[in-house]
């Protein structure tokens, strides 16, 4: 198999990261079919692409005719089994949850054709937790996208031990095709590559914070305005998902027993009031009419 056999893509998980890797693919010419289990997650994939597209149109940056192909090539369905029946490569995006994840890989094994590649987008889990449940374990590996995926160039391409160099080839040339930039890990670990960076920036950004050095604001301030970063690591926060650092501290805590790896008290006080960020409308910042 090589890149030039990958014709259609199945994206499953319409959330955060899936309406956009769907929509990023059927742009860059490929047949795609997002999957999820949530009608109303799929209902807004579906209003995304229906509004974000006449938007590149009016932006200059698609044609009209790009934006027709595109919309005709992106489809959307409550079923796994219709949309991963044909694929060729498939990219799943469910929420970070290693059983959920599991329980998907093994689903996708015995739906997809024995030749496709059966991708994680997950932020932290690495694909040797996962591949031991299908019958194909050199084809699966973590294509990693980043937050807004239709904008950020990277993509962090994983190869565990179990990962062939085929499959990883036509991973980075699958990068290459959708006019990202792929970095090649050559180990797992866990973290990747640039959240144990960013995770870094957020660990201290919260310690300042707690210890009442400064405001989330002026820290964040500090970082655009300091180091040239295009936001600071609360407003990133609030883009990626509050419950998801929320829950990837926790995921390290119990894999190291450190408690230093606990989410912060200011994080857990606004997990537990469901202050997940730009998705429910607050977080850090106030994402609502009101808000600021
Ligand atoms: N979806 C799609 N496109 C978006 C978008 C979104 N949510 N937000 C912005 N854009 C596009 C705009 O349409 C615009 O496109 P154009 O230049 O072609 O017209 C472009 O991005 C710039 O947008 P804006 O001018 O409105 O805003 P900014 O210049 O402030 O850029 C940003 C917004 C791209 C989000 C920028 O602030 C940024 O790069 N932030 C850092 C994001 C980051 O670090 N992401 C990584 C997070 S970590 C992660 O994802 C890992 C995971 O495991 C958690």
């Amino acid at each position: 198999m090589n890149i030039d056999d990958v014709k259609n893509i199945a994206v499953i998980g319409a959330g955060n990261m899936g309406h956009q890797i769907s929509l990023l693919c059927a742009i860059h010419g490929y047949k795609t079919t997002c999957t999820d289990i949530e009608e109303d997650a799929l209902k807004k994939a579906e209003a995304f692409a229906d509004s974000y597209l006449p938007g590149r149109v009016k932006k200059g940056r698609l044609t009209q005719e790009q934006a027709d192909q595109a919309r005709a090539l992106v489809s959307f369905t409550s079923s796994l089994e219709e949309a991963v029946k044909d694929a060729d490569y498939v990219i799943e995006a469910v929420l970070e949850v290693l059983y959920l994840k599991r329980k998907t890989f093994a689903d996708l094994d015995k739906m997809t054709p024995p030749h496709a590649i059966l991708a994680t987008n997950s932020s932290a889990i690495v694909s040797s937790r996962i591949a031991d449940v299908t019958q194909r374990p050199e084809k699966v590996i973590n294509l990693h996208f980043f937050n807004p995926a239709l904008v950020m160039k990277l993509v962090e391409v994983v190869q565990g031990p179990h990962v062939s160099d085929e499959t990883t080839e036509i991973s980075l040339a699958l990068c290459e095709r959708l006019d990202k930039v792929g970095v090649h890990l050559k180990k797992e670990v866990e973290g990747f590559l640039l959240n144990r960076i960013l995770r870094a920036i957020a660990r201290e950004a919260l310690w300042l914070l707690e210890m009442g050095v400064a405001s989330f604001e002026d820290i964040d301030r500090a970082q655009v305005h300091g180091a040239g970063h295009p936001m600071g690591a609360f407003r990133l926060m609030d883009l990626t998902g509050i419950d998801l650092a929320y829950t990837m501290a926790l995921e390290r805590f119990r894999a190291t027993g450190d408690p230093a790896l606990l989410p912060s008290p200011s994080l857990v006080e606004r997990y537990m009031k469901g202050h997940y960020g730009q998705k429910t409308g607050k977080g850090w910042y106030d994402y609502t009419e009101n808000g600021g």
